[in-house]
């Protein structure tokens, strides 16, 4: 599928407001972990970050955070949110698998990555391991990753099993936490990585 399609394909899905994965809020896991302290705030970015649910939570709750989404529909509704509730955060409309991204923007090193059911979405394995690199460049050593994935299966999107993580991520990242539970409408896994090298 070509990139002009697949960004088409999740602008439609915004504009016609079919978003069933936008709960207006961010996962409780997050809270959870925010509220425990094992979360501090630091830099923050969240990939494919729809909406805006968990970068205004995460803005308000003192982290310095970064919204990057393909969809310039979502960005605009994440834009508009965080202007009608005051929060500072910034908002990128771009593709986390495109290699000149970094560079790009000049991103600084981030401390905290979120995927709330990014990743799962990306269809070929190129465009996953360009993914992780850019995750790889922009996260600083000891820098966590918190991702939400649906497992293989139907309906949705491909999602990936523990094996396709321990794959994409290994050298550079260790799993801290593999933990299942039903997404509402699938099986799903709650990953903390940390990056070691
Ligand atoms: C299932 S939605 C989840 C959105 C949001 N995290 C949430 O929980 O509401 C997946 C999001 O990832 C975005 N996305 C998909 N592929 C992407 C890519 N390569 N780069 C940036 N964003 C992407 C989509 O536009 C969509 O907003």
């Amino acid at each position: 599928m070509s990139r002009r399609l697949y960004r088409l394909l999740w602008d439609t899905a915004y504009c016609t407001g079919i978003t069933p994965w936008d709960y207006g809020e961010p996962p409780k896991e997050l809270s959870i972990l925010v509220y425990n302290g094992y979360i501090r705030p630091c830099k923050a970015i969240d990939i494919g970050c729809g909406t805006g649910n968990t970068v205004i939570y995460l803005s308000k709750m003192g982290f310095e955070t970064i919204g990057i989404d393909i969809s310039g529909e979502a960005i605009k509704r994440a834009f508009n949110k965080a202007l009608k509730e005051g929060v500072r955060c910034k908002f990128i409309i771009d593709d986390f698998t495109d290699p000149n991204l970094i560079d790009k923007y000049n991103l600084e090193k981030i401390d905290l990555a979120i995927d709330v059911g990014c990743l799962h979405t990306i269809l070929t394995y190129n465009d996953r391991i360009q993914y992780v690199n850019n995750l790889n460049k922009l996260l600083r050593k000891g820098g966590k990753v918190l991702l939400w994935s649906f497992t293989r299966g139907f309906p949705g999107p491909p999602g990936l099993d523990p094996e396709d993580i321990k794959n994409l991520f290994r050298d550079k990242f260790i799993i801290k936490l593999s933990m299942k539970f039903w997404w509402r409408i699938r099986w799903a896994r709650f990953y903390i990585l940390e990056k070691i090298s």
